[in-house]
């Protein structure tokens, strides 16, 4: 394998991408539809998704700088989701801070939300133009999956059983096809085969299966400082997570009771159902038990990753280094 003489660390690529981020223009009037964007966008965030993009690329150029704004696309498309999830979700804190529905109001994240995803497109078509057409096609499949996933998430609040089959198919949908993509387009973008593309796209649908699977844990055992999001979200609404499908399955007795006593309540103080959940999934052993599914879907990934023929084994080694840290991520 070749190594590049040029190497590039995930810090440096990481501040081009904000700066990118932060030096588009989104638009300016009237201020009540831009603002809520700029606000969303400089709250930080991992930046994951056009990082995925970036590395990708960077498996087969070095070029990177070339892609910037497609790769911004991504993310303004994920802070679009996110918005719009915000108002979904009854949301109150998204990355320390407010979320815009709470800030502004429900309108005008609704409407903002609308306006990033035309950005999103504006930023998106700025490919080389015989490469449009593909991803276009790639990206439309992309972004109305997310929205399926959204809406069986939602269908799930209200329905008392869901299986595990069905749950694991909703978060591939609401966030683990994005990852597939982000790491799909950088490869097609720097000429990779299809059959690598592919093999990326594998790859990041089974890391964001486990990315969604720690993202529900954090909902509930993360230190709430470092979290950035509203721990016990989930909780509170009744969210069909693995974590509470499994209680479901496995709680027995007084137990189960509980647990079902609070599914059903409609009034309730929010600190009192969140412990009393958490109470719950600690004695059936929620966490471990959802670790080791995250983990799973983490190895299948990495198996596949470990398959591809990429030139460049430092960017190689980069990307499964930046995709491990996911698992023991705290926000
Ligand atoms: C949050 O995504 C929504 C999910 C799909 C879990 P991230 O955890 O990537 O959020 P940010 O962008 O880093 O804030
Ligand atoms: C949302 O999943 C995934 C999206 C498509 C936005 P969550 O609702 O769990 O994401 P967070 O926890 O609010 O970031
Ligand atoms: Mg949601
Ligand atoms: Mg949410
Ligand atoms: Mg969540």
């Amino acid at each position: 394998m070749n190594q590049t003489t040029n190497p590039v660390s995930v810090n440096k690529l990481l501040q081009d991408l904000e700066n990118h981020i932060q030096g588009f223009q989104y638009g300016n009037s009237p201020a009540e539809l831009y603002e809520p964007i700029s606000y969303i966008m400089s709250l930080g965030g991992k930046r994951i998704r056009p990082l995925l993009t970036l590395m990708a690329y960077s498996l087969y150029k070095d070029d990177y700088e070339s892609i910037l704004t497609p790769a911004s696309a991504v993310e303004v498309f994920h802070n679009f989701t996110l918005m719009h999830d915000d108002i979904m979700d009854d949301a109150p804190l998204r990355r320390g801070k407010a979320t815009v529905h709470e800030k502004w109001n429900a309108n005008t994240a609704i409407l903002s939300g609308d306006v990033m995803l035309v950005k999103a497109y504006e930023m998106l078509v700025k490919v080389s133009p015989e490469k449009l057409p593909e991803i276009l096609s790639l990206f439309n499949q992309t972004a109305a999956e997310v929205c399926e996933g959204q809406q069986h998430d939602m269908n799930f609040e209200k329905i008392d059983v869901v299986s595990e089959e069905d749950y694991i198919d909703m978060i591939r949908q609401k966030t683990a096809v994005l990852l597939g993509f982000a790491l799909q387009f950088g490869a097609l973008l720097a000429d990779a085969s299809k059959e690598e593309a592919q093999k990326l796209y594998d790859f990041g649908v089974n890391i964001g299966i486990g990315f969604q699977l720690k993202d529900d844990l954090l909902d509930v055992y993360a230190d709430q400082a470092k979290f950035g999001k509203q721990v016990g979200g989930d909780i509170i609404s009744n969210k069909k997570t693995f974590l509470l499908i499994k209680a479901k399955e496995l709680a027995e007795g007084e137990e189960k009771n509980e647990l079902e006593k609070w599914i059903a309540r409609e009034d309730f103080d929010k600190v009192e159902k969140v412990s009393a959940v958490t109470e719950i999934y600690d004695k059936v052993g929620i966490k471990t038990l959802t670790e080791s599914k995250m983990q799973d879907y983490f190895k299948k990934g990495f198996d596949q990753y470990n398959s591809l023929s990429v030139p460049n084994l430092l960017s190689f080694n980069m990307l499964l280094e930046l995709t491990q840290d996911l698992i023991h991520r705290e926000k």
